[in-house]
């Protein structure tokens, strides 16, 4: 069965990529644990794209105790989101850093309307576009058990799951601090609130498509290569 995968995931990427395109841009939406960080990795290693994950340059900004480090460890460690307009100084940052790549998945950001349209104005710039907006769905009690098993490998980042990606044996982990229960519950209200709301946006653009999350990590990115190829390389 894994070998049938891997054929598939392995044919689906040599065609993605025997297309010749520009520049891509690919937004990951998906509540908090919806593996949105997992499957953004490998699909930008697949495709050769940046990954551009907001939570991730945060967390790095807190570890180096930089200045915006400082200003949002307490938000982060509480689970509340950051105030939009120092995110997206962040997105217009690292898309300035983007012009010689081919392009990128967000993923985190957007997180709201307000997002989404800054996010619009910013690759229009370039004369670019938001490409797809994959949708990562599972339910919140698969979210939860999601989040409190997940483990960070300090040395190299790597992201782990104590039953269904565990770490080796000596890898030196660590629960991030807003994997804690009463902290996903608050994360999973703000998805509801705030990016749920959002979705109509990507819906009406013809952008969005859901993708089943509640199934094996292979099969996901799977589904998303499947997707990717149909609505972008198509
Ligand atoms: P961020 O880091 O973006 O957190 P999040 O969106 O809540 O998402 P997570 O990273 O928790 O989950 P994920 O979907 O990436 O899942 P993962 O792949 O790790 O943001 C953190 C904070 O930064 C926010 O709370 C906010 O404060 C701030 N922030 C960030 N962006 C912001 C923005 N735009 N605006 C304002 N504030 C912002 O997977 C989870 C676990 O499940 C792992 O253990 C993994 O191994 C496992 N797993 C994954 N897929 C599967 C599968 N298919 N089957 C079984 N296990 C799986």
């Amino acid at each position: 069965m894994g070998l049938r995968l891997n054929l598939n995931y392995e044919v689906m990427t040599s065609l993605c990529l025997s297309v010749k395109r520009d520049l891509m841009f690919l937004v990951m939406i998906g509540p908090p644990g919806a593996g949105k960080g997992t499957q953004a990795k490998r699909l930008a290693e697949t495709l050769g794209l940046s990954h551009v994950s907001t939570g991730e340059i945060f967390r790095q900004n807190i570890s180096r105790k930089t200045e915006l480090g400082l200003r949002v460890k307490e938000l982060l460690e509480d689970g509340i989101l950051v105030p939009d307009d120092l995110t997206i100084e962040l997105v217009q940052d690292q898309i300035d850093q983007l012009v010689n790549s081919s392009g990128a998945i967000f993923d985190g950001f957007p997180r709201n309307l307000e997002q989404a349209t800054a996010l619009e104005d910013m690759l229009l710039l370039h004369g670019k576009g938001v490409d797809l907006a994959p949708l990562i769905n599972l339910s919140d009690s698969t979210i939860i058990e999601r989040l409190t098993g997940r483990r960070t490998d300090k040395d190299t980042g790597k992201t782990y799951h104590l039953i269904y990606d565990p770490p080796p044996r000596n890898a030196n982990i660590e629960q991030r601090s807003d994997d804690k229960r009463d902290t996903v519950l608050r994360r999973l209200d703000d998805y509801h609130q705030s990016t749920v709301p959002m979705l109509a946006y990507y819906d009406e653009r013809d952008l969005l498509c859901e993708i089943d999350g509640e199934d094996t990590i292979d099969r996901v990115a799977e589904a998303l290569l499947k997707v990717i190829r149909g609505r972008v390389f198509a």
